[in-house]
């Protein structure tokens, strides 16, 4: 069983090889307010986060990161920005990146329609059209990867069903379900999140802010684990979250980026439906354009998305803009957005065109997956006891 790297950041919040009290009794060990031993409060993310970014530049190959998309719906400028450009500048930095595609994810709240398919090959066009390299980056699906799922049996036996309800995403799908149709696969997602992370020994997870609880759940899954079966050698390595540094990018109505709210830009959209798309953004009655994110949201979400394109300060778009009003904002953002996003839609055409080359991507992917989780499996029912 290979560990990776480690992170030699700081050792505070390391996995502990204290003595833990035996579980006596079977009832009672999950038991709420039980106190967990392993449990010593995270460090702040933002600040590791940069922490973790000028270890990354130092020793990229210590890192194995993993991030992934549900397949539902191409994916647009925000996940661009959010999380593409990113998982690209690991990759260019030498980390060894895996992509996954949550396929397992999608029916947590819907049936796998007929469409499935041609979604999860879509995702693989957009990561490889924003530029991951197949022969360096891995990309898989976990419905292909047994072990990965197989892992989930024994995390769900180290929580409780009352700390998976206080994750916060499960507790706010719970309520809007009315308090009852919510899916069990739903409640227990976070779990087979933290089965994606550690079946593969990831030790840094790209996130937004809302899936922080997300990856603290799977760095205490990894140290119940270390305590009950693993105390000596600390099996798993309790994986870190790295916050983005990039602002986040708004829809074109001024909520939040979503594929359901329909406000986004897709990455796969044409130069016309993009200028369309933009001519329906939301902006305010004053004619002259500036970057004020907190008085003026919608404008200044416009100008930041041409600012990102241009790789220029937003208040320097902005005051070139000056009194042109919002018609003249919009046909900026539009070229700029058409502008940066050609060459990667001539990539994504060429790919989307040829189903075998990205079935043949995602095939390789799955196999090297296959071959991390079964290791970590083999290990896992080792350290149980389960070899008969
Ligand atoms: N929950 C993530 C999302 O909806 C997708 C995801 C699934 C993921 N498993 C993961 C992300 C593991 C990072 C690591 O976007």
């Amino acid at each position: 069983m290979s560990q990776h790297g480690t992170i030699k950041v700081t050792s505070s919040h390391r996995t502990t090889t204290a003595s833990i009290p035996a579980r006596t009794s079977a009832a009672g060990f999950l038991a709420p307010g039980s106190p967990d031993p392993a449990s010593t409060g995270s460090p702040d993310p933002a600040s590791r986060s940069a922490q973790i970014e000028s270890e990354l530049r130092r020793a990229p190959r210590s890192f194995r990161i993993l991030t992934g998309d549900r397949p539902t719906g191409p994916l647009h400028l925000g996940h661009y920005f959010g999380t593409l450009q990113n998982r690209v500048r690991f990759q260019q930095l030498g980390a060894d990146v895996l992509v996954l595609v949550a396929d397992y994810q999608v029916i947590t709240d819907r049936d796998a329609g007929p469409g499935l398919g041609a979604d999860v090959l879509g995702l693989v066009a957009d990561n490889l059209a924003a530029g991951l390299d197949p022969a360096r980056a891995t990309i898989f699906a976990h419905s292909q990867v047994s072990a990965l799922n197989q892992l989930m049996l024994p995390f769900l036996s180290l929580l409780s069903v009352a700390e998976v309800g206080r994750n916060p995403t499960v507790k706010e799908e719970f309520s809007a379900s009315g308090g009852g149709a919510m899916s069990a696969l739903l409640f227990a997602y976070p779990v087979h999140q933290a089965a994606d992370i550690l079946a593969c020994r990831a030790n840094l997870v790209p996130v937004g802010k809302d899936q922080l609880p997300h990856v603290e759940l799977t760095r205490t899954i990894a140290r119940r684990f270390n305590q009950r079966y693993s105390p000596r050698c600390g099996f798993f390595q309790p994986p870190d979250p790295l916050l983005g540094a990039v602002p986040l990018l708004l829809g074109l109505d001024g909520q939040k980026m979503s594929k359901s709210r329909g406000n986004t830009i897709p990455l796969s959209a044409t130069e016309d439906e993009t200028a369309r798309l933009i001519k329906g953004a939301r902006t305010d009655r004053q004619r002259h354009i500036s970057y004020e994110p907190a008085g003026r949201p919608e404008v200044a979400n416009l100008v930041l998305m041409a600012a990102m394109c241009q790789r220029r300060p937003p208040a320097a778009v902005a005051a070139e803009i000056g009194s042109g009003g919002a018609a003249r904002l919009k046909a900026v953002v539009t070229e700029a957005v058409n502008e940066h996003l050609r060459p990667i839609r001539a990539r994504r055409r060429e790919l989307a065109a040829d189903r075998p080359y990205l079935q043949a991507v995602l095939r390789r992917g799955n196999d090297r997956a296959a071959v991390l989780a079964g290791d970590t499996l083999n290990s896992v029912r080792e350290l149980m006891r389960m070899t008969y």
